[in-house]
């Protein structure tokens, strides 16, 4: 998949992400949980979209820099962050344009699962973090296609592809499956270590008529959608 894909739903899909249950009420809450405290970090948001965290993460003090591989997402971003947040076009497919060891912390919601490859992008995004830095990522949780596509080969890495409605707009995804063995196995082998991984809730504000009927019915806390974790790149632990 091109890494420009974006720019042909770009508005709609910073409208759906504004308020959407996946992404304002579920996803963005727990990377920002996951972040904690960044007060003076250096943070840089791969696959930045619009910036929507890039601009949370800004709020609760860190200094922030950004890319996305969509020329129509980063011109987004960039209206929304104003100039203090350096936003660049790039592909996670490619060398960074960032010097080493320059950011405390990356984020990168919701970016890793459109590569065929994690072994360069997981090596490019280490190479940028300080030691003792922090990558925390979401992707689609592979579980999910477990259920809707019990036959698919669960243990292939493989692409698939998802019709989506953003703002009722019609657009179709093209993700990587992989088992979640070969994420761990992907995130050891470029040398990092899993501090934590995450299934979380949505967040208490999400609003009643958003929610599953099984959780507003009080038989589950949560569902299946992304999977999070945190990596720390080994090095002096941080202050
Ligand atoms: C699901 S959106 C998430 C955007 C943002 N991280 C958020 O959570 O609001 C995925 C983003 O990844 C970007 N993307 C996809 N492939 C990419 C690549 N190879 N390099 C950089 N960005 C990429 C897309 O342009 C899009 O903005």
């Amino acid at each position: 998949m091109r890494a420009d894909h974006y720019d042909a739903f770009a508005v709609s899909y910073d409208a759906e992400n504004a308020s959407s249950l996946l992404n304002e009420y579920y996803e963005r809450p727990a990377m920002i949980a996951l972040a904690g405290d960044v007060r003076g970090r250096r943070i840089l948001d791969a696959g930045c979209g619009s910036g929507p965290l890039s601009a949370a993460l800004r709020t609760r003090g860190a200094a922030l820099t950004a890319f996305d591989g969509s020329p129509a997402m980063v011109e987004l971003a960039r209206r929304r962050l104003g100039d203090d947040v350096p936003v660049s076009v790039a592909d996670l497919a490619e060398p960074l344009p960032f010097e080493d060891d320059a950011f405390d912390d990356v984020v990168a919601s919701l970016v890793l699962h459109y590569l065929e490859d994690w072994a360069g992008p997981l090596a490019e995004l280490r190479r940028v973090l300080k030691p003792g830095g922090r990558l925390i990522l979401s992707v689609n949780h592979p579980l999910v296609r477990v259920f809707t596509h019990p036959d698919e080969d669960y243990f292939a890495t493989r692409p698939y592809s998802e019709e989506y409605r953003f703002a009722g707009e019609e657009a179709m995804l093209t993700f990587w499956h992989r088992p979640l063995h070969a994420m761990t196995d992907a995130f050891t082998a470029a040398g990092f270590d899993i501090a934590v991984v995450d299934e979380p809730a949505p967040s208490p504000d999400t609003p009643a008529e958003l929610l599953t009927p099984r959780i507003r019915r009080g038989e589950t806390t949560a569902f299946l959608s992304f999977i999070f974790f945190v990596l720390e790149a080994p090095g002096p632990r941080r202050g």
